[in-house]
């Protein structure tokens, strides 16, 4: 039997897996939740595939034993693309990935050619080349690595303005390209985009629709755990790896999202 208080684990390495926290907390407000934030290693798209692997499966594997989460929750496209299989190996923990929206966009698309934005070491994945397959055939996925606005949504969070030109050059990016004055759905393959979706919509005029795996990992997350009781008395921690643990702006960030406290690792 899983105990009552036995936390749901959300990991991402900044403040990105937020958007999966704020769709959770809707189905399952009871859940106690610890929130990971590993900014000691932010960004993840910027790394190797060796190093994302051994880094999530490192700390996901300390933070198990630690912790006894019922459920993990890779909240971030980078290290689920690459490690998720891995993770799945070594732990014994029920893990639940976030892939990017592909399937969902191909459904709503009208003119067939779809955008996707994502860290440089998303769109470079065989996993991504897969959904496309299974998901996009006939369709035109698109792709552009807009890593800038990983920092954009980070800054944001924390209550910084972020430099306009950033989401000019994402949205330049994808229309720039053959057939990319047609799209009109976008993937945000990167848990921290939905925090840059007013900004993104400016950018890219009002013509497309932004589509993500937030609302669709959440429904996951509550269907894998469906039957067992949740106890959750007060507010929930965070983890943050880094120095960034004492920074009132990030516990500011965190508070309405249900969080209280950031901890170190
Ligand atoms: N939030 C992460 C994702 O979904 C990655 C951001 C990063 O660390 O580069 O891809």
């Amino acid at each position: 039997m899983v105990e009552p208080t036995a936390p749901i684990l959300i990991f991402d390495s900044g403040v990105g897996g937020l958007t999966v926290l704020a769709e959770l907390r809707k189905l399952l407000p009871d859940a106690p939740v610890i929130y990971v934030a590993d900014e000691a290693a932010l960004p993840y798209g910027d790394k190797s595939e060796a190093e994302i692997a051994a880094r999530v499966c490192g700390l996901l594997g300390r933070l198990a034993e630690r912790y006894h989460p019922r459920l993990i929750c890779i909240a971030c496209n980078t290290a689920s693309t690459i490690a998720l299989g891995m993770v799945r190996d070594v732990l014994e923990t029920p893990i639940v990935g976030t892939v990017p929206a592909i399937k969902p966009a191909a459904a709503i698309t009208k003119t067939g050619v779809i955008g996707l934005l994502g860290t440089k070491a998303t769109i470079r994945q065989a996993y991504v080349d897969n959904l496309e397959a299974e998901f996009a055939g006939g369709k035109a996925l698109l792709r552009f690595a807009a890593p800038e606005l990983v920092g954009a949504a980070e800054d944001k969070l924390r209550g910084a303005t972020p430099d306009p030109s950033i989401f000019a050059k994402a949205a330049e990016g994808l229309r720039s390209q053959p057939g990319g004055e047609d799209i009109d759905t976008v993937v945000l393959a990167c848990t921290h985009f939905p925090l840059l979706k007013d900004e993104l919509g400016a950018a890219f005029g009002g013509q497309v629709q932004f589509v993500d795996g937030a609302q669709g990992i959440a429904h996951r997350i509550a269907y894998l755990t469906q039957g067992q009781s949740f106890d959750r008395q007060a507010d929930d921690f965070a983890i943050v790896t880094g120095n960034d643990q004492g920074n009132p702006a990030l516990l500011e960030a965190f508070r309405p999202f249900g969080i209280g406290r950031i901890l170190r690792l």
